[in-house]
């Protein structure tokens, strides 16, 4: 088994191992307006209540709209639409509507007002469930009320922001270490 060389690394590029993924696009409705933004930093937290965190900066048009509405869709995209998923960070839905400008399909949810994205891999309905962290940290913790996933393929090829321009893209999978979890954690 090796151990590493290592160096002194900046702390506020720890991101770059820790983000999670998979990048995800957060769609919102308010007063007869929508928006979509890509968001890497959002994090589970609960399964029953099936709870989300997510870190939604002040200075993003999603912001208002989803601290006002309390609501919100996460929808996964595929690499299939990653060039999408970058322009779609790259503009502000104060000046641009971002599924006509995307060309993305805004379909009804059946929980909330905010729009699924059609040509996501899934769409989680949610809406928020505590804004305690907001005002401090722009941590939003929402509960996924429903779950819409495409019935194939079962690991959809998901992207996953390493920074600095890079993606990884979700590949291979293996089953070799399942017999290794005690049973309640899997
Ligand atoms: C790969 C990637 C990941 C991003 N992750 C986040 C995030 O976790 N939180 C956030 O507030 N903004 C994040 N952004 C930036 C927003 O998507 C960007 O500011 C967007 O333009 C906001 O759109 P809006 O002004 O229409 O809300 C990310 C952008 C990219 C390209």
């Amino acid at each position: 088994m090796r151990s590493y060389d290592k160096r002194d690394f900046p702390v506020g590029e720890v991101r770059r191992f820790l983000e999670p993924g998979p990048v995800v696009l957060v769609s919102s409705a308010y007063e007869g307006e929508t928006d979509i933004m890509t968001m890497g930093w959002h994090t589970m937290m609960e399964f029953h209540p099936s709870l989300v965190g997510c870190v939604i900066s002040s200075a993003n048009h999603s912001f208002e709209m989803i601290r006002r509405s309390k609501e919100c869709v996460i929808n996964v995209p595929t690499v299939a639409i990653a060039a999408k998923v970058v322009g779609i960070g790259n503009t502000t839905g104060g000046v641009v509507d971002k599924f006509a400008t995307f060309g993305l399909t805004a379909t009804p949810a059946i929980k909330v007002k905010a729009p699924l994205i059609a040509e996501c891999y899934a769409n989680f309905e949610c809406r928020l469930a505590d804004a305690g962290l907001v005002r401090k940290y722009n941590f939003f913790i929402f509960e996924v009320l429903k779950a819409h996933v495409a019935v194939s393929p079962k690991y959809p090829r998901t992207i996953h922001y390493r920074g600095d321009g890079v993606f990884m893209i979700s590949g291979e999978n293996t089953a070799k270490y399942r017999r290794l979890f005690r049973a309640a954690m899997l």
